[in-house]
């Protein structure tokens, strides 16, 4: 035990702290509040807390724990609510009070609660078991298999191991090495610093389905992938994690809300319970696990977040779940960094960012993948996380650290938010190289046409808005019709297929199939639009038809009412493309 010799922010340096190990996590001052060992030289420590430190003095008792920071693992996780270092909100609110109290110490996964333990046949006692290998598992939730596996570290002779009912640190096996006894529970820890082993690393092959069109559409990111929203303020970051926490078809959901408003996160705990799953109609909740650590909570506390939150999306990956988890904003992470290490003075890099934090930022992505886990099972971490570039200038180091390792970057744009074009992700600037490697599945599932529909739509976009440029020179009237055509589709495509209201109940989710379905439609449009070009008739006269308006409204269909629309809004576009073109010809004749 060592005692604080100084205090500054977020940190402390203690003496007398001989025999503690870096990354341990200690009890610092008489409240006993929690810090890690950043630093060791000889007996000096210095700690970075997890709590505020105001009213710490010199000379108050440090207390190493002896273990490093780590996460409780176990049934019971899901649907929690966490601050940064894993303490359940809740408790810690009736403990204290809705302006939380320092050193306040409470589970992370419920002790009194019981669960069914099914054990695994193939696991025999007296045979041998490895960490991460699945002995058994408990039905969670309706949907979710919990399964337990053996600890990182563990491993031996099992024995004693059967199914039951448990609460989560009941002794349900014990493993045997060399003379030393491991008593198995429901619960694990795992130190949330290192990365957890698994067998092997796969490619990208399937998309997360967002139910969001231009991320589906045009710029998806892959299961076990990774991907970055910067934007600048009021772009609609936050609203865009909202959309793929609630939407997004993986099995778990990690949302970490790090550095943001508060009443952000509040929206997120009171709107989460009501929403239902579009696929299994169970409470979201069920799914999701939320860590909060606000703007007014400790700053040290935003990196243990990050960290807490990418250890528990392993954790289920090593079941065989995929897990995408948000993050919102890793900048305030960066800028936590940012002042940890103005107070250690190290030499500072870019913007007095610490010279590792791109490397910081890179471990933290290298930590997604679609993977075999040790236990056998095929699960993935996609990670997604919103960036704040101040000003919006991604030249800075946290956009440019992200955008080195990342592989789907959606860029949101201030101007497209202040004409209300939501998502405000630019099309033109933003980018998925997973477009190639998961080509096959959009192959195999939606077919050639989808696959050849997304390209001609991100060339329609891409031709539009070169001819803007030139309309802005000579105006449109000095373009061919072919031309004036696809500024008129252009605008279709971007302002009723990939403008998407957040807050709408059927706009807010548009599944693979409907957004198939309306992309067909248009593009199905401008095919006969350019046929009836070529026969004479003006763009104006096309701009016009009747079908415009429908197609304009095609995102207030409801999902169920997809098929029925389809055949009917297709044959509406024959007959008034018939029409018009039986107009014109007779207008011709005379
Ligand atoms: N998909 C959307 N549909 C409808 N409105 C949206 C959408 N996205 C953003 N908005 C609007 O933009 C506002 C700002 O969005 P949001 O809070 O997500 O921005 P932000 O980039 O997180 O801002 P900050 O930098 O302050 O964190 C929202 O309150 C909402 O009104
Ligand atoms: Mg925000």
């Amino acid at each position: 035990m060592g005692n604080i010799e100084r205090i500054s922010g977020p940190l402390v340096v203690a003496k007398g702290m001989l025999g503690t190990k870096m990354y341990d996590v200690v009890k610092v001052g008489d409240q006993g509040l929690i810090g890690e060992i950043i630093q060791l030289k000889k007996e000096r420590a210095v700690i970075q807390v997890y709590e505020d430190t105001t009213g710490l003095r010199p000379g108050e008792p440090v207390k190493s724990t002896n273990v490093p920071l780590s996460v409780e693992l176990g049934p019971g996780i899901l649907s929690n609510i966490y601050d940064g270092i894993q303490r359940p909100l809740e408790i810690l609110k009736a403990k204290s009070g809705s302006f939380i109290a320092k050193g306040i110490v409470a589970d992370a996964i419920s002790r009194g609660k019981k669960w069914k333990f099914n054990a695994d046949d193939k696991v025999k006692n007296g045979g041998s078991v490895k960490p991460g290998e699945i002995i058994g598992f408990v039905q969670e939730t309706e949907f979710i298999k919990h399964y337990i596996m053996v600890p990182p570290g563990t491993e031996g002779k099992i024995s004693g191991l059967k199914s039951g009912t448990f609460k989560v640190d009941d002794v349900i096996a014990k493993v045997e090495k060399g003379g030393k006894t491991t008593e198995l529970t429901l619960l694990q820890k795992r130190s949330v610093r290192r990365s957890t082993k698994f067998t092997k690393k796969f490619r990208a092959e399937e998309p997360l389905i967002t139910g969001q069109r231009i991320i589906d559409m045009l710029f998806p990111v892959a299961k076990g992938g990774t991907a970055a929203a910067p934007g600048p303020f009021g772009s609609g970051k936050t609203v865009i994690q909202h959309q793929l926490a609630k939407w997004s078809d993986a099995d778990i959901i990690v949302y970490v809300g790090c550095g943001e408003r508060g009443n952000e996160m509040t929206e997120v705990l009171t709107e989460f319970p009501e929403l239902k799953d579009p696929k299994t109609n169970r409470p979201l909740i069920e799914r999701t696990i939320l860590i909060a650590n606000t703007s007014n909570m400790p700053v040290a506390a935003r990196e243990a977040s990050v960290y807490t939150g990418i250890t528990i999306a392993e954790y289920f990956r090593d079941m065989g779940y995929s897990v995408a988890i948000l993050a919102d904003s890793t900048s305030r992470w960066a800028e936590a960094m940012r002042e940890i290490s103005a107070r250690l003075e190290e030499m500072p890099g870019e913007e007095g960012y610490p010279a590792y934090l791109p490397k910081r930022l890179a471990e933290y992505y290298e930590r997604s993948g679609k993977v075999e886990s040790l236990g056998g099972k095929i699960g993935s971490v996609t990670i997604v996380g919103a960036v704040s570039p101040p000003g919006g200038d991604l030249s800075e180091p946290v956009s440019q650290g992200t955008l080195r390792v990342v592989k789907t970057f959606w860029a949101l744009d201030a101007s497209l938010a202040n004409s209300k074009h939501f998502p405000s992700i630019n099309w033109l600037t933003s980018y998925s190289l997973y477009l190639a490697d998961l080509e096959p599945w959009y192959l195999k599932n939606y077919g050639e046409e989808f696959v050849q529909n997304r390209k001609e739509a991100m060339k329609i976009l891409q031709k539009e808005a070169e001819l803007k440029d030139i309309v802005q020179l000579v105006g449109a009237e000095a373009l061919p019709d072919e031309e004036r055509l696809i500024l008129e589709i252009g605008k279709m495509i971007r302002e009723d297929f990939l403008r998407q209201s957040a807050f709408d109940e059927v706009d807010s989710y548009t599944s693979m199939k409907k957004q198939a379905f309306m992309l067909g439609v248009m593009l199905y449009f401008r095919r006969l639009a350019a046929d009836a070009v070529k026969s004479g008739v003006s763009v104006d006269k096309i701009a016009k038809l009747k079908v415009r308006e429908q197609i304009s409204r095609l995102k207030e269909i409801k999902e169920a009412e997809v098929d029925k629309s389809q055949t009917k809004i297709k044959s509406e576009i024959d007959d008034e493309f018939n029409a018009l073109v039986k107009e014109y010809k007779q207008v011709e004749e005379k």
